[in-house]
This record gives structure tokens, sequence and C-alpha cells, in this order.
């Protein structure tokens, strides 16, 4: 995170002495990112934080085997007909993913286990719903059009108030804002489409009584179930850098050219190996004689998984696409706008419209992606000809 944060209480000076009301010493223990060397901070614990009782390896729930996309083709998922078992953690689906980042899809209304990946960072768009997002940080209430950005090794959990939907984008290392939007010392610059008054993060701390509370920890080795002595919601204070927040799609300001603007001006956040952009409601492009929608073109280093989550997609009719479907353009493909469509948004700025309501959420990845089951078996299978129709 770009910039300093301190909730709840907290001694004068770290690494100093901080007592409980008992007379007992909190427990301090620092999260931070690249070996003492990139962001972090120092968290304030009523018991020990590496106080574990028990570990077990724990069988993955779902499907986590990946195809590789052959024969290469531009594919159409349709997430409106899958239901997961399970909840928001246990309950993905796995979509599509590489060694760089993992796209899953989970709908549940029931709160999942206490949960750490500590593989990398998450960043979890609710598509629909209302969710309370609980960390060793502090809480989060989060809704639709909300990106949750979860630092590596989090403890956390989801507890859902009705069902929600998510897209789970789990990356390999840290998920941040473009290094292009910040000062030298971080601080978001006046173009870029957000800034630090839009992100939401924990105000106070929330503490949990508990024994023997189990925790399922990702790792590269797979899924560990470790079990605390303590609850590990027991934190009365932290600060620094370092902690989850919640971004609205809603709040990205869209920036627009005279004529059309390619992806990178939606981009939102970076991973290694991987964009995400939000393509949100804007004015169209006002050229008098522009093309208010994408030329066709062939991203020759990326593959590009686009999540429709709002809106009508003027480029994309003809195609099937609706609500809740995710394209994947992959490199070796040229994709654009579906036969007519050009001609469709000439006629329609003709008739006096001047503005988009698309929303989607797009994941370039600069490997290709591999395919889950989840995926294959909602997928449309006549959409790569659309194009030929
Ligand atoms: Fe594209």
């Amino acid at each position: 995170m770009p910039y300093y944060r301190v909730v709840g209480e907290v001694p004068r000076k770290r690494h100093v002495q901080f007592r409980r009301p008992d007379g007992g010493l909190y427990a301090e223990e620092l999260m931070g990112e690249e070996g003492f060397s990139s962001d972090s901070s120092l968290l304030y614990h009523r018991h020990l934080p590496t106080a574990i009782v028990k570990a077990e390896a724990v069988t993955p729930a779902a499907a986590t085997r990946l195809e590789p996309n052959v024969p290469l083709s531009p594919r159409h998922f349709r997430t409106q007909e899958l239901s997961s078992a399970g909840d928001l953690v246990s309950g993905r689906m796995l979509l599509a993913g590489n060694a760089d980042v993992r796209l899953s899809y989970a709908t549940s209304d029931r709160p999942s286990e206490l949960y750490r990946n500590s593989m990398g960072d998450e960043c979890v768009y609710v598509q629909r719903g209302r969710v309370r997002f609980e960390s060793t940080y502090g809480v989060i209430e989060a809704g639709e059009g909300d990106y949750v950005v979860i630092p590596t090794g989090t403890i956390h959990r989801w507890v859902p108030d009705g069902p929600v939907n998510v897209l789970a984008i789990e990356a390999s290392g840290h998920i941040r804002p473009p290094k292009r939007y910040l000062s030298q010392y971080g601080q978001f610059l006046e173009h870029a489409p957000y800034c630090e008054r839009d992100l939401r993060a924990p105000a106070e701390p929330f503490t949990v009584e508990g024994e023997e509370v189990p925790v399922l920890v990702r790792t590269r080795g797979g899924l560990t179930r470790l079990v605390y002595r303590n609850h590990p919601f027991d934190v009365v204070g932290w600060d620094g850098y370092l902690y989850p927040y919640a971004f609205n799609i809603d709040d990205f300001e869209p920036i627009v050219k005279k004529t059309h603007a390619p992806p990178p001006v939606h981009q939102t956040f970076e991973g290694p190996g991987f964009v995400v952009c939000s393509f949100c409601p804007r004015p169209l492009d006002y050229h008098p004689e522009a093309i208010p929608i994408p030329y066709n073109h062939h991203n020759v280093d990326s593959d590009e998984f686009m999540f429709y989550v709002g809106g009508d997609y003027s480029a994309r009719k003809g195609s099937g696409i609706d609500v809740g479907s995710i394209s994947l353009h992959p490199a070796g493909f040229t994709h654009g706008p579906q036969p007519g469509a050009v001609e469709a948004v000439i006629d329609a700025v003709g008739r006096g419209v001047t503005t988009t309501s698309e929303m989607a959420v797009m994941v370039d990845t600069f490997r290709p992606l591999d395919l889950g089951r989840d995926a294959l078996s909602c997928e449309d299978p006549g959409y790569a000809w659309t194009w030929a129709r």
C-alpha cells in the first residue's frame, strides 16, 4: 500500500515493551514484504502469533488441474451456469491460470474458514452481493463492484450477507497500483484514475476470543491446516504501509481520448506477469469521425481475460456475451468487434448517443493462460466462429 496507516493502540516506539492491562507483554509481529526491504506493518497481539498446536495436510476441495488452450481459440465462458459447493475460498472454481496468476470464480452464502495465502497477494472482485472481510488487521465491509486486495500471509475469512459472487485473482507475488500512477515516494499523482481517498481499509481492531482455531494455509506445497492455540484475531493495534484494502470500480475515473484509447488507460492494478483493468461507464470518444469501440488488435505478448460485470457491451453484440460472461482472447489470435458493431456504433452516435455503459474487469497476462475444468464446463462452443458469420 502506498501510505502509512495506524489502527488501534501501538507503542510510541517500535520494538519496545508494550504491556497489556494485566501487565503482560503484547507480542509484536512484523508482516513485511521482500525480506525487510519493502512495505511492512507491525501488529500487536494479545497472544503469541507463533503458537500452533497441530498441522495437517489438506486435499483441495476443488479441481486444480489446468490444460493448455489447445487447439488455440478464443473462448467464452458463461459463469452464470456455474454454482459452487463450499465457501468463497474452498468453493473457488479454477477457470484459468499460469505460473503467475490463478483466476477462479466462486459463489456462496456461507462463511469461509480462516485462510492465509502464503503464495502471493489476492485481489477478490465482488460481482454481486455483500460480504464482510474479517482479518487480523480488522474488518472491511465489501459489496458489489469492490476489489478487495489482500496482502500475502494475511489471515482472514469471508462472511457473506446472502449470496455473493466473486472473481478471485490469486497472484504469485504482490498486487499494487501501477507504478506510473505514483510519485517516487508512493503518493497517487494527479493523472491517476483513482487516489488514496478511494481506498477503504480497516478502521479499528477486530478481536475474537477462541482456542484451538484452524487456519487453512496455501503454500507452494499445497494446502495445510494449522491449528493455532489462540484465535489469530487478537490484534489490538497495528501500523505501517501493508494492509488489506478495498477499492470500488465505481470510484475509477475513466480517461477518455478524442479517438479510441487502448486498455492501459483502464489499468487499476499490476502484479507479477499480469495487469488488472477496469472498464467503466464513460463518455464516448468525441472526434467527429471517431469509431468509439476497439479496433481489431493482436496483443502478441498477452492473453486477455475479460469478465463482463455490467452494462451493455456494444462491441460484442452478436457474440452471445452477456453480464456474467468471461471472454478469453489469447495471444496468437486477432480479436475485435463483432461484424456490424462498428457500423452500429457510428449509427448510434449519429442518433445522439454519447456514452457507453460497459463495465468489465480485465486481467491481461503476459504468459499464456491454461484452462480449468470448470471453465470448460461452461464454455460456449460456438464463440470462436462468431466473427465469421
Ligand atoms: Fe482486447
